[in-house]
């Protein structure tokens, strides 16, 4: 019985066949070697490319690093935070709270009314216009948590402060203005929000607010106290209908939650 192959067929195949498998046992000989080379890379992509890494050398400076010192002076994008007076609200060494606006910062009109409208957008929800901590939203939580069935969801709410208490009161304006933008213990910071410039304008408009609630009459200049007791008498004799005061967005004392 002869086979159907040739027998010369086989040996030549079966050579081949051995001889074939030379290339592979040989390429994974030499992956597993370590090599001072270069691998070779048929397809490059984008794994090799014509740009120098931290760390490596680059004959072209005399110093042969790739990596360049930061030229002296120079000053990272937001990174130049040395007022901070004007970023932290704090002056002089031992970083005492300011008592005064920074440097560049006017209490001019525009200012202020800056500093009410951004007040009224950021702050009112929970402080309430006129910062009795009688806001809205405040006011809602407050309801939700004094349930008869308990707290809605097991949640907690911190009653928003009154920024006429005393201890607030007597807050520099550095203070109020670190409060507001970095947060305290509950209350979330607004820097992220908020321009620093017009947290400045916050800062003195709540300043302003508190100062409201304790002015004396010699803290109206002198030609305009006549013009103020005209108007509170205006004011006092059409004050007989307090619901039109609230709409106008008057500061409305008898809804607040910790009187
Ligand atoms: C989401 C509600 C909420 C908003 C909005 C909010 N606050 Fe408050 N604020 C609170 C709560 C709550 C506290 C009390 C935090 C505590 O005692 O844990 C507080 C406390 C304060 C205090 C008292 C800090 C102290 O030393 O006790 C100041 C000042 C203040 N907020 C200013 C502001 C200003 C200005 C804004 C607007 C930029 C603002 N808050 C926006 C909820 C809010």
């Amino acid at each position: 019985m002869s086979s159907p192959i040739p027998r010369a067929l086989l040996y030549v195949g079966g050579t081949v066949a051995c001889l074939l498998l030379i290339p592979p046992a040989a390429i994974a000989y030499i992956r597993s070697q370590s090599s001072p080379g270069r691998p070779v890379h048929l397809i490059w992509d984008m794994d090799n490319q014509a740009k120098y890494k931290a760390q490596e050398e680059n004959p072209l400076f005399a110093d042969g690093r790739a990596a360049r010192p930061i030229v002296a002076g120079t000053v990272a994008m937001g990174e130049a935070n040395l007022d901070t007076h004007f970023t932290e609200g704090v002056t002089g060494p031992s970083a005492e709270w300011a008592t005064t606006l920074p440097a560049g910062l006017v209490a001019d009109e525009t200012f202020m009314r800056r500093g009410q409208e951004r007040f009224n957008i950021y702050c009112s929800p929970c402080h309430g216009f006129a910062g009795f901590g009688d806001g809205m939203v405040n006011r809602r939580a407050m309801t939700l948590m004094n349930n008869s069935s308990g707290s809605v969801d097991n949640t907690s709410w911190t009653q928003a402060k009154n920024l006429h208490e005393d201890q607030i009161r007597a807050q520099p304006i550095g203070q109020i203005y670190h409060s507001l933008s970095y947060g305290i213990r509950t209350m979330a910071g607004y820097s992220a929000q908020i321009p620093t410039e017009d947290r400045w304008a916050i800062a003195s408009y709540v300043k302003a607010l508190q100062r409201s609630q304790n002015a004396a009459p010699q803290d109206i200049p002198p030609d305009r106290r006549t013009q103020v007791g005209s108007e509170e008498a205006a004011t006092v004799a059409s004050a007989a209908p307090s619901d039109q005061a609230n709409r106008d967005g008057g500061h409305d004392r008898q809804g607040a939650v910790n009187q």
